[in-house]
């Protein structure tokens, strides 16, 4: 097992009524800004809910933010909470909502020139201090809720970044399954994609020396294969979407990625996809993760074949073949569960993707072993 360090202080409050909790979980003075998307939160009673549990506490709202949500916007959100005075953030919206919250958290106090190196620079510029924030959680997919990572799209570039720090955990994540009743069965779909991909990502490397970590992953993958079909067929089984927003929580809140390689290969060029072609987040994975395993079988075999073993029950000796009948199990679950995972499906030439998308890539270099390389993602949109 590698050596890690983890660390990470979001107080999940979970189940059902958790909304209510609002009521002792935002500082009892604080100005708040309440932040949401395009407005699922009002015809679900989440934003009554929220209302209520705030009480009378003085808020602004900043309603808008779009799915991959955008700078241009964050910076506007960002100005009205300097004006008025906020002091304390809450998002009420799926990963876009809570992303761009930790952007605005991050922006509100910056004094630097150029917000936007926080994302070209990742690592390097970096917030010195951020307002604190909380969510409510209504899309369960990206981890966003437990995690210190946002993911933004620049309008005007056509970019898709992401940065990090530990300034930007959420004070508390609210995870009410109730809420996820109102989603669309193409939201759902997705979320159990991402929460899949994220697992792979963590999991499906070369072996560590980690156990723990593998049978954790498996978990997951065993959940999501249970579940994802019962909650697209009984949308209103509240144990089902319990669970699967406990899984998507845990596929990507980094304690899977303790002391193990990961590979992300599959995010950095499905951001690529949905920079340049309009993706949704989860179709660009669908689409890159199997190409990606047919082409790099050999440097993925031992951790292939132990996925094909232990999570899809292949019975086969020979690592190659069972690596083969993992990926075919994986896409026709993929497919059972409404997502294509083919390039032609949204009508896009493999050939000029692998050409835009390997320019887009430039020298950045992927992978567990940081070997894939802009060529090698083109090779990987060839066979998508
Ligand atoms: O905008 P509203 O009206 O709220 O509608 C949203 C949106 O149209 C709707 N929705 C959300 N909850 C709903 C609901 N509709 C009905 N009932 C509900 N309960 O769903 C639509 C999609 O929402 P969005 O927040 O965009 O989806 P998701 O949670 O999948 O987030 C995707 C974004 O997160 C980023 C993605 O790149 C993408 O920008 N990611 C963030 C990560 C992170 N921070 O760690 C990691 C992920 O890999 C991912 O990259
Ligand atoms: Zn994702």
């Amino acid at each position: 097992m590698n050596n890690f360090e983890y660390y990470n202080p979001t107080r999940i409050v979970f189940g059902k009524g958790a909304i209510a909790n609002l009521e002792r979980l935002v500082p009892a003075t604080a100005r708040v800004m309440l932040i949401y998307g395009g407005g699922s939160i009002k015809r679900n009673g989440v934003y009554a809910q929220v209302k209520a549990a705030l009480g009378a506490r003085a808020v602004v709202e900043f309603g808008g933010i779009e799915p991959n949500p955008a700078y241009e916007s964050c910076l506007e959100a960002a100005e009205l909470a300097r004006r008025e005075g906020v002091d304390f953030l809450l998002a009420a919206g799926g990963g876009s909502v809570v992303d761009a919250t930790k952007l605005i958290a991050a922006l509100v106090p910056f004094t630097g020139d150029d917000p936007w190196q926080l994302f070209v620079q990742r690592g390097v510029v970096m917030p010195v201090t951020a307002l604190p924030f909380g969510a409510v959680l209504t899309l369960p997919a990206t981890g966003s809720e437990m995690n210190p990572i946002a993911v933004i799209s620049r309008r005007e570039t056509r970019e898709k970044r992401a940065f990090d720090s530990e300034l930007i955990y959420p004070r508390f994540s609210i995870l009410d399954p109730e809420v996820t009743f109102s989603l669309p069965p193409v939201q759902v779909r997705n979320g159990i994609v991402d929460t899949f991909v994220h697992v792979v990502e963590q999991y499906l490397t070369y072996p560590a020396d980690a156990p723990l970590q593998d049978r954790q992953a498996e978990a997951v993958f065993l959940t999501l294969i249970e579940e994802g079909p019962k909650a697209l067929a009984h949308p209103a089984d509240y144990a089902t979407r319990a669970t699967l927003m406990w899984c998507a929580t845990h596929g990507l809140n980094r304690m899977l990625a303790c002391g193990v390689p990961t590979d992300f290969a599959t995010h950095q060029i499905g951001h690529e996809l949905t920079a340049e072609y309009g993706l949704v987040h989860a179709e660009s994975l669908a689409v890159v993760l199997p190409a990606l395993w047919r082409l790099r079988k050999a440097a993925k075999l031992q951790k292939l074949s132990q996925f094909a073993r232990r999570v899809w029950g292949v019975d086969e000796a020979d690592p190659e073949q069972a690596a083969d009948q993992a990926i075919e199990r994986t896409v026709a679950f993929f497919h059972a569960m409404g997502m294509p995972t083919r390039l032609q499906d949204y009508g896009i030439n493999a050939e000029e993707a692998a050409r835009v998308i390997s320019t887009r890539l430039g020298t950045r270099a992927l992978g567990e072993r940081k070997d894939v390389t802009s060529d090698v993602a083109a090779d990987i949109l060839r066979q998508a």
